[in-house]
């Protein structure tokens, strides 16, 4: 037996102006789960506790709650000295109970017709990704969208996606998707990260639908629009002036010694809008002997297709880029868009390794920076971070040029065809960012994705800058240092 002190939500409606924190001490087994915790604290502290559940073993969904921050099951989650726990992100009815009913009268029902139909094992496989929901709602908890937008949420879209495959399901489930905001998703994973049963609704349920909605005329203009530059030019943004891939030769040697050489996919953002990123991080990269090539035929990578649901060129695109790489007997592509990096290393089956830049740069033990006199905090990009699973590593080369102070990790709307398609949505959730950057009182808003940059540039009064451009920054002022060292 241990003792563990933690932190719980408290609030009773009938009594309670505000919610409150109490800290509990409890006596718990090694291995406890947070819902022994709850017991705990119900049997020996305080009996008026009200929580959920039922089975104790991850069946039912009844004990989901927020610990630390993140939604689990209760039952599940083991309990850990100085955790709090929160009810989930939702109307909360008592203490850890929270109202579930709307959220779960939004999950479609099967509908059967008169006709007695029995679904193919084809069909049976197809829909086994999608079934063993157990309606805790981690997932509506953790939806950014549902908060500032109309949209019934990530399971009630992995049922009309599971309905649509079964043979036996009447109604019209993807035109009912659209109808209950299918195009909101702005695509951060939040969902399939805390799903206690690991359901990957964005790519199997909102891209599939989106892609059936594609097959029935209901993409929006706005992503059509997409569609029809990229198959036009090969790039899903327009030309704003010189592109990256005009200004720069095919192959940059470092200027030391080669320490490795990687190819470079430039991504259409980077390429067109923000091309002074990239020239920044290449700078990063020659100083660390780091030889780039880079193919000048390279396409846009497809991913604002894929999560827009509009496939049909997809396939010429991957095989333009794969090729790009190959022919140079390139084994390591280099990715600093974090949905470039995302779709290279998921949506593509590459026969090279792809690397996203954080990664690349603590490989190599790049050479330290100077220290800038700055407070930086750094937005998390959803494809980087759930996407790719990088998370520490941009931390850690932003902690050797700044001082970092952290927000929490939530996606800024610009993801997911959602600027393009859904701009109010995407402004909402790029004003909530606002509001937690203010919150830390940074000088600078430090990110590694040209989606989340130039998205939150719009929204914040602060600098946004990339990774690269910061160690940059922080190279250059260690060179001026040199220098006047060396006059003095
Ligand atoms: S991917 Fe993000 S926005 Fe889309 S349903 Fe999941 S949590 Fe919501
Ligand atoms: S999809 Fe996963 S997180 Fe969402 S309600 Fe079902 S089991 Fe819970
Ligand atoms: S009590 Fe049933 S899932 Fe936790």
């Amino acid at each position: 037996m241990k003792d563990i002190s933690v932190r719980v939500f408290r609030y009773n409606p009938e009594t309670d102006e505000q919610p409150h924190y109490q800290h509990y001490q409890v006596k718990i087994r090694e291995g406890a789960r947070v819902l022994h915790v709850l017991h705990a604290i119900h049997d020996e502290h305080d009996p008026t506790l009200s929580y959920r559940y039922c089975c104790g073993s991850g069946q039912c969904g009844s004990c989901a709650v927020r610990a630390n921050g993140e939604p689990v099951l209760a039952c599940t989650k083991e309990a850990q000295d100085g955790m709090t726990i929160d009810p989930l992100d939702l109307p909360v009815q008592k203490d850890l109970m929270v109202d579930m009913e709307p959220y779960l009268a939004e999950i479609p029902s099967l509908e059967p017709g008169s006709e007695i139909l029995v679904p193919t094992q084809d069909e049976v496989d197809a829909i086994k990704p999608l079934r063993s929901c157990i309606e805790c709602l981690a997932c509506v908890s953790a939806c950014p969208a549902l908060k500032v937008i109309d949209f019934a949420g990530p399971t009630a879209m992995r049922e009309n996606m599971r309905l649509a495959l079964d043979p036996r399901d009447i109604p019209d489930r993807v035109t009912e998707a659209v109808c209950q905001g299918l195009f909101t998703c702005t695509s951060c994973q939040a969902c399939w990260k805390v799903c206690p049963k690991d359901i990957q609704i964005p790519g199997k349920a909102i891209e599939k639908l989106r892609a059936l909605a594609n097959r029935k005329g209901l993409t929006l203009p706005r992503h059509q629009s997409v569609e029809k530059l990229v198959r036009e030019t090969g790039r899903s943004v327009d030309r704003i002036g010189t592109s990256f891939l005009e200004q720069v030769p095919e192959v940059l040697e470092p200027y030391g010694e080669v320490k490795g050489t990687v190819g470079f996919f430039v991504g259409c953002m980077y390429n067109m809008r923000l091309p002074q990123t990239a020239l920044d991080a290449m700078e990063v990269l020659r100083r660390n002997g780091i030889r780039v090539i880079i193919p000048k035929e390279q396409v846009c990578c497809g991913s604002p297709l894929i999560r827009t649901g509009q496939i049909g060129y997809l396939e010429t695109l991957q095989r333009r880029n794969i090729e790009a790489f190959v022919s140079r007997g390139i084994d390591v592509v280099l990715t600093m868009c974090a949905g470039c990096g995302s779709t290279l290393k998921n949506d593509y089956e590459c026969p090279f390794r792809v690397m996203d830049i954080n990664e690349l740069l603590l490989k190599f033990e790049i050479e330290p920076p100077a220290r800038l006199p700055v407070k930086a905090t750094y937005h998390d990009p959803c494809h980087l971070m759930r996407g790719q699973g990088i998370r520490a590593e941009p931390r850690e080369l932003i902690s050797r040029v700044v001082d970092l102070v952290e927000m929490p990790s939530v996606c800024c709307g610009s993801g997911g065809g959602v600027r393009s398609g859904v701009p109010e949505e995407a402004a909402a959730l790029a004003e909530n960012r606002r509001k937690e950057i203010e919150k830390t009182g940074a000088d600078i808003v430090i990110s590694s994705c040209p989606f989340c940059e130039y998205h939150i540039m719009e929204h914040t009064d602060r600098p946004v800058k990339n990774i690269a451009t910061v160690l940059l920054e922080g190279y250059r002022e260690k060179d001026k240092k040199k220098v006047r060292e060396d006059w003095s």
